[in-house]
């Protein structure tokens, strides 16, 4: 399927679920208060890829934790979980940075997907997504 529709009703703030789109899990992360001030606090000159990597955004925007998301919606991290490293799924909501560790190598990303620690070189993809309602989102 090129694109996949999803039904986020059910994700009160802290809950995730994954779908597969292009044969690659994809979650979906309806983030707490805490989770997007933590994004938010971290400075861009500490960050290991400086880019945004979201497919809806011009190529080079930086990695700012709104850039990460989409306007308006900026609770809500839709994002391929598969490590930039080699490609292994990291768990959620572990590691230092409260985001997501990849248990092969020990790539550490923080709330936002980006990259913190570890081998991994870029910050986890965010694929082209829209909200279509106030609770359904098109990826692809
Ligand atoms: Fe994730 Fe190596 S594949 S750290």
């Amino acid at each position: 399927l090129a694109s996949v529709e999803v039904d986020v009703a059910s994700l009160t703030p802290g809950m995730s679920l994954i779908v597969k789109w292009r044969g690659k899990p994809v979650v979906v992360r309806n983030r707490t208060e805490q989770e997007m001030k933590d994004g938010e606090a971290v400075k861009l000159e500490d960050l290991k890829d400086p880019i945004a990597r979201n497919a809806n955004l011009p190529s080079d925007a930086p990695a700012t934790d709104a850039n990460r998301t989409t306007p308006g919606k900026e609770a809500w991290m839709v994002m391929v979980q598969v490590c930039t490293h080699l490609g292994c799924i990291p768990l959620g909501q572990e590691g230092d940075f409260g985001g997501w560790f990849c248990p092969c190598h020990g790539s550490q990303y923080d709330t936002a997907g980006r990259i913190r620690k570890g081998p991994a070189p870029e910050n986890m993809a965010v694929p082209v997504f829209k909200f279509i309602s106030d609770t359904k989102i098109l990826i692809g």
